[in-house]
C-alpha cells in the first residue's frame, strides 16, 4: 500500500514523553522541537499543540522558532536525505544535469519527498568540497565528481 501523510500514525507516547520532560521549564522550546523532529524526522502539528500547552508558550511562538529556523521541517521527510550542491564550482561542472537526473529518476522536485518517504531532494549553496565538483550527498556520504549516468546507481544503494 501506498503511503501518504494522511496515512501516517502519530506515536503520541513517545511525543508526550519527550514533551513531559520539559513540561513548566523555560527557555527549552527549540530543545524540545529539536528532540521531537529526531525521533519524528519532522515537527507534526499534532506535536505543536501539546509542546506549547506544556510550555505555556502561545501557537504563534512555536511557529515561529519553526520558521525561523531552517533545521525544522513541518513535513513528513524521506528516510535519506539527498542534497545536490548549486554553488559555483558545482555549477560551472554540470551539477544542474545531474540534479535533472536526480528529479527525472525520483519523479520529485527540490524540495519534495517522494511518495515512498524513501527520499526528500534539497539543494545547497555549497557542501564545502569544491574540489569535488559536481557533488552530491546522500545522508553523510559524498559523491563528488558526479555525472548524470552514476546517480541511479548510488540512488539504488539506499532502502
Ligand atoms: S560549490 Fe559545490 S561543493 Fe562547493
Amino acid at each position: 500500500m501506498k503511503e501518504t501523510i494522511e496515512s501516517q500514525t502519530l506515536d503520541l507516547t513517545k511525543l508526550d514523553k519527550i514533551v513531559s520532560k520539559y513540561k513548566g521549564q523555560e527557555g527549552v522550546l527549540i530543545s524540545v522541537l529539536q528532540e521531537v523532529q529526531a525521533e519524528f524526522g519532522w515537527v507534526p502539528r499534532e506535536a505543536i499543540k501539546r509542546i506549547a500547552d506544556a510550555l505555556t508558550v502561545s501557537l504563534g511562538q512555536v511557529y515561529g522558532v519553526l520558521t525561523f529556523y531552517a533545521q525544522f521541517y513541518l513535513t513528513p521527510r524521506g528516510r535519506n536525505t539527498i542534497r545536490v550542491c548549486r554553488g559555483t564550482a558545482c555549477h560551472v561542472r554540470g551539477t544542474n544535469a545531474n540534479l535533472r537526473a536526480v528529479e527525472r529518476i525520483l519523479g520529485i522536485k527540490e524540495g519534495e519527498t517522494t511518495g515512498d518517504f524513501k527520499f526528500s531532494l534539497e539543494t545547497v549553496a555549497c557542501l564545502g568540497t569544491c574540489f569535488l565538483a559536481p557533488v552530491m550527498m546522500v545522508n553523510h556520504n559524498y559523491y563528488g565528481k558526479l555525472a548524470p549516468g552514476k546517480v541511479e546507481p548510488i540512488l539504488k544503494q539506499y532502502g
